[in-house]
């Protein structure tokens, strides 16, 4: 039986924490509403002590949307807790986010703190948050880089103390996935009280490795994913939601599922890079707009042949209207005769030959051969 993964999305808290993309509170109502329809199953909606902006922000948001959880964050201090609850209040299933540092880095050099301090402010902290809601979610900060054992004692008191969620963060993007797999494979076995609560993903991208981490924390047994809308976030960003959706939609077979619907993935990415003022890499997998483009000779021939030579997901799945075959001169006479076809042209095999040569050495000068050059193209070669 297919397992649920609980999406959390964190486009509007950490990803919005990127220099030049902060939202305004439309702004977040307008995509918490978005991200509503694409199925996510908690938005992090803001961390309310932060500013009156962030917290109206979260007020907003709760009551905007009905379906997901709306999540506040907090650190592990009674003040960052009271501003969130009270930040939730319309919430219909409002959730707490507060934690703390867990690697002896942060313990020493953030928190001039111990382990036993940190599990004792830890704990504080889930009970303090308790006291407004049920759903609450402890951050075990720069996990990646925490002693093990130490995390098990920590993941273990907070879930005593009543977290229904604990997040082992990855906070610098720095645990290679077989590590990864091992770590939450150890807190899989090590916590006792581990089935009272689901273990969360949030891996950040500074080697590139956030959603390889993501899918090796899911195989050992986590439940929840911690994403955002393009993988924005601070730094090399978050872990893109949009990578963990259609790793597990087109590897059925690892036996998880999403609540996404994939439809709305393109537009909903479109949405938050305008929004925030933030372009996609043209390369980037699933929603760049290269994602579906081919453009040299072997692939493109291949594609023509049969669109699943090269496409492992159809573009339609994700929400973009169709593949894209870009002629340069790279590309072979297949692709260059289809699109002529397409714009009405018929010729036979030894005309295509010498408007293949014509074609490419405009594609030599001009790189990209659009529809407009090719007409042109074709008007010069019929009258020369
Ligand atoms: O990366 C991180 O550790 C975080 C926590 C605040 C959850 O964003
Ligand atoms: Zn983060």
């Amino acid at each position: 039986m297919s397992q649920k993964i609980y999406v959390f999305d964190t486009t509007l808290r950490d990803g919005e924490q990127v220099p030049g993309c902060q939202l305004t509170t439309d702004e977040k109502v307008m995509i918490a509403k978005e991200l509503e329809k694409l199925g996510v199953d908690i938005i992090e909606a803001g961390f309310p002590i932060s500013s009156p902006g962030d917290f109206r922000s979260v007020v907003e948001v709760s009551k905007a949307v009905t379906e997901p959880t709306v999540c506040a964050l907090s650190r592990a201090v009674k003040g960052d807790i009271d501003a969130a609850a009270e930040a939730l209040k319309f919430a219909k299933r409002p959730r707490i986010h507060t934690g703390i540092g867990a690697s002896d880095i942060h313990i020493k050099h953030k928190f001039n703190s111990t382990r036993d301090q940190i599990i004792e402010q830890g704990v504080a902290a889930v009970k303090h948050a308790k006291k407004y809601v049920e759903d609450v979610e402890f951050y075990a900060e720069d996990s990646g880089r925490a002693d093990l054992e130490f995390l098990a004692r920590l993941t273990d008191a907070v879930i005593k103390a009543g977290a229904t969620v604990v997040n082992l963060p990855d906070t610098t993007g720095y645990v290679l996935p077989n590590e990864m797999f091992e770590r939450i494979s150890y807190i899989m076995n090590n916590v006792p009280n581990i089935d009272k609560a689901i273990i969360s993903m949030h891996n950040h991208n500074d080697l590139g490795l956030a959603t390889a981490n993501t899918i090796a924390g899911i195989q050992a047994g986590a439940r929840q994913v911690e994403v955002t809308i393009n993988g924005i976030g601070e730094r090399a960003g978050n872990t893109s939601l949009e990578e963990i959706a259609m790793i597990l939609k087109v590897h059925k077979t690892l036996g998880y599922h999403t609540n996404i619907e994939s439809t709305m993935l393109a537009p909903i990415s479109n949405l938050v890079s305008s929004t925030m003022r933030m372009p996609v890499q043209a390369n980037k997998a699933i929603v760049g707009s290269n994602a579906f483009a081919h453009s040299s000779g072997i692939h493109q021939d291949g594609f023509l042949k049969h669109t699943e030579n090269y496409e492992i997901i159809s573009p339609q799945e994700v929400g973009v209207d169709k593949s894209l075959i870009v002629l340069t001169a790279r590309s072979g006479r297949h692709a260059l005769k289809h699109r002529l076809e397409k714009l009405g042209y018929k010729f036979e095999k030894a005309e295509l030959d010498h408007i293949y040569s014509r074609f490419l050495d405009l594609a030599d000068r001009i790189k990209e051969v659009n529809d407009k050059d090719l007409v042109l193209l074709m008007k010069e070669t019929v009258t020369a």
